[in-house]
């Protein structure tokens, strides 16, 4: 075998592992999880748990929910599951967004889709600050 038959080999190999798995992967939006519902529950921002929620960029997953302290400061709280096939979305601090690193799906600080694959918004959630206590609910 020389190198172009090997290139070629190894190159069609890899097309195929590609479009074999997009087959069966690509088409799973209907399978992402359910959104938390009836969601309400607290968050102690003072236990050393929560300690990413005192500097702004920083999140915690909770309860099935990523809250977030944003670069303006505030704190929001959306789905943690992506809308397209499940995974846990980011808070990132540039472009202040959550981000899927699974396939790129961006969601803005609201939940809408910025950009796909994800087709659906996240879940937003309600949030209410008293003393060191964080109150996310429906
Ligand atoms: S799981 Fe595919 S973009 Fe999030």
């Amino acid at each position: 075998m020389d190198r172009k038959e090997f290139l070629s080999q190894v190159g069609f190999g890899a097309a195929s592992l590609l479009f074999l798995n997009c087959l069966s992967g690509c088409s799973k939006s209907a399978d992402a999880p359910a959104t938390p519902a009836n969601v309400d529950f607290t968050v102690d921002l003072g236990s050393s748990a929560n300690s990413p929620l005192a500097n702004e960029g920083g999140y915690i997953y909770t309860n099935g929910i990523v809250v977030a302290k944003t670069v303006s400061g505030n704190y929001i709280a959306v789905s943690q599951a992506c809308t397209h096939e499940g995974a846990s979305v980011q808070y990132q601090t540039s472009g202040n967004r959550f981000y899927c690193p699974n396939h790129g799906s961006t969601f803005s600080t609201t939940g809408a889709v910025i950009n796909g694959p994800a087709t659906r918004s996240l879940a937003q959630y309600n949030v209410a600050v008293s003393g060191t206590n964080l109150r996310v609910y429906s």
